[in-house]
């Protein structure tokens, strides 16, 4: 069984130039650019996992018939690292990234990861490409550790091959900057359905999720919002990210994981910040016609989005096919902004990590 300790490094023959990766790092934006390296550890039922490498990036050999090409057996996780100020770097809670790349792979039939090589894999890839934090305002390394299956089979069955890898992304905004809030569509579609998958991270939801995204950017908006699949009533959340909503008697209140939504790490973080502000603090369901009401009324006076990718994002307006309507302002609220102020000072390393959520490499 591989340890952390044991990784093969295998040397880069060609690095990107200096004053190539400088321009990246000067506006990367998000999910376009790539750092030198990755990490691949492969399993098998008589090895488990076995033979980590970190090497070049570059491209991987597939068998054609390898079951995730046809059966979508796949799961991935997003966190990031962050240059602190005093020249170190800082990830937030990969043990919780860890602990739900095991959850989906539970779900998805695949075998678990030891969180200390999940980790252990994060931080090899960290060091290797630690020049490829991105000098921009709000900058940092995105992670993207998944698993596939490998095994060349076309019967359906859980495959007996995988691989687990990790690339980095030098990321910036996720939204692209300038708009003072997002602006979401609702989808006739539905991302998740009880029993489904929707509380695993695999590539299947997000397929499921590409025509109501494109009908969302089709129709002028950000993000698409899904309803539950049951009555088609219930707020769930966004295609990558949780959502929160502010009342004007200072309560929040963002969906329960029911199982349909993915269990952000953001959102529980979040949730701990607000309770230790002495908000009330509800975990439960929400309407699309309570939430219109309640904008309308002003009895809503905010809404954010939540997620690695997005941080906190404050929500401006929401538009179906037969109407539309704007939260607050249409800007930033209050609330959003404080509590994303405090969840990125202690992410960055600039506020106590009184909870225990920072990693220092
Ligand atoms: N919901 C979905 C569907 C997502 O893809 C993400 C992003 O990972 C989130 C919510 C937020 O999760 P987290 O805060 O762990 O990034
Ligand atoms: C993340 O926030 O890490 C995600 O996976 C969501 C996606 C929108 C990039």
């Amino acid at each position: 069984m591989a340890t952390a300790a044991q990784f093969t490094r295998l040397p880069h023959p060609a690095p990107t130039a200096a004053a190539d990766r400088a321009a990246v790092l000067a506006d990367p934006g998000f999910g376009k650019c790539f750092s030198d390296h990755m990490v691949c550890i492969d399993w098998s039922e008589d090895k488990g996992w076995h033979n980590p490498v970190i090497g070049p990036r570059g491209p991987i050999a597939l068998d054609p018939a390898a079951s995730v090409l046809h059966y979508a057996q796949e799961i991935f996780e997003g966190l990031k690292a962050y240059r602190t100020a005093d020249g170190g770097i800082a990830l937030f809670r990969p043990e919780a990234n860890a602990a739900r790349f095991n959850a989906s792979a539970r779900r998805l039939a695949m075998p678990e990861l030891p969180e200390d090589l999940f980790i252990g894999a994060i931080r090899e890839l960290v060091a290797a490409d630690s020049d490829w934090f991105p000098t921009v305002e709000g900058g940092s390394l995105y992670l993207r550790p998944f698993m596939i299956a490998t095994e060349a089979f076309l019967g359906v069955r859980p495959a007996k091959e995988y691989k687990f890898l990790v690339i980095a992304s030098p990321a910036g905004n996720y939204f692209k900057s300038g708009a003072p809030a997002v602006s979401i569509w609702i989808s006739d579609y539905t991302r998740a359905a009880p029993g489904g998958t929707g509380a695993a991270k695999c590539g299947g939801n997000y397929a499921a999720s590409l025509v109501p995204t494109a009908e969302a950017f089709a129709n002028g908006h950000d993000q698409v919002l899904f309803l539950d699949a049951a009555e088609h009533k219930w707020i769930e959340e966004l295609g990558g990210m949780n959502l929160f909503f502010v009342f004007s008697d200072g309560t929040l209140r963002t969906p329960a994981l029911t199982g349909t939504i993915l269990p952000g790490i953001t959102r529980d973080s979040l949730l701990q910040l607000a309770r230790e502000e002495g908000l009330t603090v509800q975990e439960d369901r929400y309407s699309l016609d309570q939430w219109r009401a309640d904008a309308a009324s002003g009895h809503l006076v905010e809404t954010f989005a939540c997620g690695t990718a997005a941080v906190v994002t404050p929500v401006g307006k929401v538009a179906d096919r037969t109407s539309e309507f704007t939260i607050g302002s249409g800007g930033p609220g209050q609330l959003t902004q404080k509590l994303r102020a405090r969840l990125v000072a202690i992410q960055r390393g600039e506020a106590p990590d009184t909870h225990g959520w920072v990693t220092r490499l």
